[in-house]
């Protein structure tokens, strides 16, 4: 469990973004758009894709309200279908060549969907989408990415990694189907171990990016109204409705271990931030507990090979 904090992060101690890039996927919505709001706030150019032009638009409109100085890119990205990956990094190969990126927040995230749903490329949507699609971006960006320090890559987990495990023979859920503690959790223990595996990568290489991760403990969002209603297993939305009232944060707070771990100026390499409340439910932004299986150097390296060989690419940082 997190320690208390003693120095409260908050999003004024977000540093100057001026000058800096950063394109931040789950934008349009939750704690994503708090942080690219925060973001856009200091300074930052923020490309926001969403699902579709209108929602990253509509995200635009309502940061522009605040920031009306703001520089914001729409664009269209679907993270469960590797041909609009590709397609979104081909247009940011286009329009912003060469290392233009200073940051890239893997965001984006679906959780509980009730039935077991294949993406076009007939990957389970959670793992797609939570975990195989932000791999493939990482990949296809990581050349954008300024080769100095200050450039992040900043991946987002969740609590439920600590309950999780690696199934090789049900990644995609074909040998059983268990939205929230199966698929939903298996795919954010993925992007914990695959923000601590691509830290031991970046360093390995001489490299001065980082790759730092968040969870936003328990914080109100679409996540629990888009995906869950329903599907949760009754004894989880039990303790859900009575955590809810003194357990959980809102978006804006849930956002703040996703600057932390983005912009603050000691975070350290591979750190992995949470709130520092009850079960890191809610509370200031503190490194958080990592689950034992994020450290087990084999299953990452197992992990990383069989994702690359389902995104089919090679990523060598
Ligand atoms: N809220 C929590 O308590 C909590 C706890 C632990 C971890 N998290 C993680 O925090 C992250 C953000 O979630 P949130 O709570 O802010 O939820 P949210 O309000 O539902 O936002 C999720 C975002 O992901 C986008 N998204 C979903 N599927 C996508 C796809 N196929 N392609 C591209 N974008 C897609 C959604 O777009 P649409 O608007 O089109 O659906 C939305 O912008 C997720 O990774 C989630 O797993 C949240």
């Amino acid at each position: 469990m997190a320690t208390k904090s003693t120095t409260k992060f908050t999003a004024n101690d977000v540093p100057s973004q001026r000058g800096r890039r950063v394109l931040i996927t789950g934008a349009n919505s939750g704690i994503g758009y708090e942080a690219a709001l925060e973001l856009a706030r200091k300074g930052a150019e923020v490309i926001l894709p969403a699902r579709s032009l209108d929602k990253a638009n509509e995200a635009i409109t309502r940061i522009l309200q605040q920031i009306p100085a703001a520089k914001l890119t729409p664009a269209v990205l679907d993270l469960a279908s590797l041909a609009s990956i590709r397609a979104f990094a081909a247009r940011i190969s286009s329009e912003f060549p060469g290392e233009s990126l200073d940051l890239l927040i893997n965001n984006a995230g679906v959780m509980a969907v009730p039935q077991r749903e294949l993406t076009i490329d007939g990957y389970e949507r959670q793992f797609a989408t939570n975990y195989l699609g932000p791999f493939l971006l990482t990949a296809l960006l990581y050349r954008h990415l300024k080769r100095r320090s200050g450039t992040r890559i900043v991946t987002i987990s969740s609590g439920v990694a600590n309950q999780a495990k690696i199934e090789f023979d049900n990644l995609q859920s074909e040998r059983a189907y268990s939205p929230m503690f199966g698929a939903y959790s298996q795919s954010k223990l993925a992007d914990l171990i695959f923000q601590q595996e691509l830290q031991r990568r970046l360093t390995a290489s001489g490299s001065p990016i980082l790759s730092t991760g968040a969870h936003p403990g328990y914080a109100i969002t679409n996540l629990q109204t888009s995906g869950p209603a329903g599907v949760l297993p009754l004894a989880m939305r039990i303790a859900m409705t009575v955590l809810k009232p003194f357990a959980s944060q809102d978006a804006a707070h849930g956002a703040l271990p996703t600057l932390l771990a983005a912009t603050a100026t000691d975070v350290m390499a591979g750190g992995y931030y949470g709130p520092d409340g009850f079960q890191e439910l809610r509370g200031d932004p503190v490194p958080a507990k990592i689950a034992p299986l994020a450290k087990d150097l084999a299953l990452a390296k197992r992990l990383w090979t069989e994702t690359e060989r389902l995104v089919g690419v090679q990523f060598t940082p």
